[in-house]
């Protein structure tokens, strides 16, 4: 991981455009980058990465993409346009998918000229228990297990990185070395409301344990200066 650099990715789980945009002008120059999902893109559309993205903010695109290969790689062309600098896929898609999703990117590079995004494997959603995985998807590892098998499948097929709970962080480092990408939800600052959060870990914690980005929602856009909490959040882990 590179000192000195913004490592908090605010997650905008908000449903008004115009507040979008005021965060995208606040939050923008001390955020890694901030977090748009499917909830925002398919109400906005498209238009709203690259509204951020020419307000001079860094967009992660938590699209979660998965589908046969030759469709990944078209969606992932077309999503290059947009400007992001991270995109989110399952990487339950297997090797053919990822490196199809890689091959968007290139091709969009090629063809367009542009910069497109880097791009993170979601492995097991934390949603799934162990006992769902078993009984209703037939995975007979344990999720920690099944979590860094899938990251060494992403490492291989070329992704940058994978999406990983806090729990999981120093397993997925150990086995795919510094240059591979961690980026973990689950955050709350010490004193923080844990909200709907079950396995919670403070930003301190989680970049200790090797995290590279974290995405940190609610604490943020609920305290009575986001921009403050943001640079307080950024201090404590900054260094
Ligand atoms: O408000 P909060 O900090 O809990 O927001 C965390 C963000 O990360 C939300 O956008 C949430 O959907 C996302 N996320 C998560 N846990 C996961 C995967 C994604 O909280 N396992």
């Amino acid at each position: 991981m590179k000192q000195n650099e913004n490592k908090v990715v605010v997650a905008l789980d908000v449903s008004n455009k115009n507040k979008a945009a005021q965060l995208f002008d606040e939050l923008g120059e001390d955020a890694a980058a901030l977090k748009i999902g499917l909830e925002m893109f398919i109400r906005f559309g498209p238009e709203i990465v690259q509204n951020a993205v020419a307000r001079g903010a860094k967009i992660m695109l938590d699209l979660k993409l998965h589908d046969i290969p030759n469709t990944v790689q078209k969606a992932v062309a077309n999503v290059s346009l947009l400007g992001a600098e991270l995109l989110t896929i399952h990487t339950t898609g297997g090797m053919k998918m990822m490196k199809a999703a890689r091959r968007g990117i290139e091709e969009a590079e090629k063809n367009y000229g542009v910069k497109g995004p880097k791009l993170l494997g979601v492995t097991v959603l934390t949603s799934i228990s162990e006992e769902a995985m078993k009984n209703e998807l037939g995975v007979i590892k344990s999720v920690e297990e099944q979590v860094v098998s899938l990251a060494l499948l992403a490492k291989e097929a070329g992704l940058d990185g994978v999406v990983a709970s806090p729990k999981e962080i120093k397993s997925i480092r150990n086995a795919c070395g510094d240059d591979f990408l961690i980026v973990t939800p689950g955050i709350r600052p010490a004193g923080s409301s844990v909200d709907d959060q079950k396995r919670v870990c403070t930003p301190e914690q989680a970049v200790a344990d090797g995290a590279d980005y974290l995405v940190i929602g609610r604490p943020i856009l609920q305290a009575d200066n986001p921009v403050e909490k943001l640079k307080e959040i950024n201090k404590s882990i900054i260094h």
